[in-house]
């Protein structure tokens, strides 16, 4: 067995921020790394199909780029393509690349219909030769300095191949391989079978990281111990309770455990309120914040409140009141603010999520 073990130091574990596409773009990038305990992100995927995407493509889905490919905390992110075509892809992500990306991201673990009829996502998981073609061809047109690492699945119908496909995706070239420990047949339902991803550590001969079904510290706990891996990817339960990878890494260093009090957490959405004011049309901006609110809801009460109190406007000035009472009732906190930097450049339940995932790849 060549994988990481649990008796590595606990400090080095990282807490890598999932990709979620229509949920996590920069916005949500920003606010959740400033809170911290994230030591990098992986962008929602970009899709590739038969072209070469300009480089605009590539800024709008990761401004960051722009900042030399790190949030304003200076927390890394890495671009994901989702495709099917082994040159193309290759050729994109020598592109995303050159614009100063830490890595490239390969998607194979998308479940989405229309992704999947075209091949690609989690569709690929049939056939380790072409998982194997895909990594190799990008692992050649992405300069050695620069990591290239993927996310799979288990499989697509079936969790048979998983193991191979892991083997593939590490014969081709990834240096990392992150696993949702779900099938596409199992969608978002749980549980994630965590044990499945110690099988896959076993056979590989590269970092694994674990994902899916993490809420909070405990169940990062059972995940670690189940799957064997150090390191975590996190989707939902962070954007559900955004103090959860610093509770996880204060557990790791033996600390107390702080809480993220929801007076904090407040001005945390009121950073990002302030980027959806500036940086989404103004049609979609209340969405957004009843979006966040949302998965919020489930872990802290006072989001729930605001939840019901909010979710029949989507008058983007009554959400510029609710934050202004707020601002009036927690002065000190807000100070805060004006001492982090304030501007980007330029739950629920599974069928939800499917939902969601379908209606952001239409
Ligand atoms: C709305 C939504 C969008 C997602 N978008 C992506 C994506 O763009 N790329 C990807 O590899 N996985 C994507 N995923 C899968 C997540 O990265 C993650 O594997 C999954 O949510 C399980 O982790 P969690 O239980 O910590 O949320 C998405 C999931 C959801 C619910």
């Amino acid at each position: 067995m060549t994988g990481p073990h649990l008796d590595q130091p606990l400090a080095s574990h990282m807490i890598v921020l999932a990709p979620m596409e229509g949920l996590l773009d920069f916005v949500l990038r920003d606010v959740l790394t400033r809170v911290g305990g994230v030591d990098r992100c992986v962008s929602e995927f970009i899709r590739v199909t038969n072209t070469l995407l300009p480089e605009r493509t590539f800024y709008r889905v990761v401004p960051e780029l722009r900042l030399g490919g790190k949030t304003l905390s200076g927390v890394p992110v890495r671009p994901q393509l989702l495709g099917s075509d082994p040159d193309c892809l290759a050729d994109n992500a020598a592109r995303v690349a050159s614009l100063g990306a830490d890595g490239v991201d390969l998607n194979f673990g998308c479940p989405a219909k229309q992704v999947n009829r075209h091949g690609g996502g989690a569709a690929l998981l049939q056939d380790p030769d072409v998982l194997f073609k895909i990594t190799q061809a990008v692992r050649r047109a992405v300069p050695a300095h620069q990591v290239v690492s993927a996310k799979m699945r288990l499989g697509f119908e079936h969790d048979n191949d998983a193991e191979a496909c892991a083997q593939a995706l590490a014969a081709g070239g990834a240096s990392e391989i992150v696993v949702h420990a779900r099938t596409k047949a199992d969608g978002y339902r749980p549980p994630a079978y965590w044990p499945r991803i110690e099988d896959i550590r076993r056979v590989v001969n590269v970092p694994i990281i674990a994902n899916g079904e993490i809420w909070n510290v405990q169940d990062a706990l059972k995940a670690r111990e189940a799957s064997g891996c150090h390191d975590l990817m996190i989707g939902r339960g962070m954007i559900t309770h955004p103090g959860l990878g610093l509770a996880i890494k204060q557990f790791d260093a033996a600390q107390k455990q702080q809480p993220l009090p929801w007076q904090e957490l407040q001005t945390h959405i009121a950073v990002f309120w302030s980027h959806v004011r500036q940086h989404i049309s103004r049609r979609h901006q209340a969405g957004r914040l009843k979006q966040w609110l949302n998965f919020l809801r489930k872990h802290y009460p006072e989001a729930q409140d605001a939840y019901l109190q909010l979710r029949l406007t989507n008058n983007p000035d009554d959400f510029d009141r609710w934050l202004n009472n707020a601002h009036l009732e927690h002065q000190h906190l807000y100070q805060k603010l004006r001492q982090q930097p304030n501007a980007t450049p330029t739950w629920m339940h599974d069928d939800e999520d499917e939902a969601m995932f379908e209606q952001a790849c239409a």
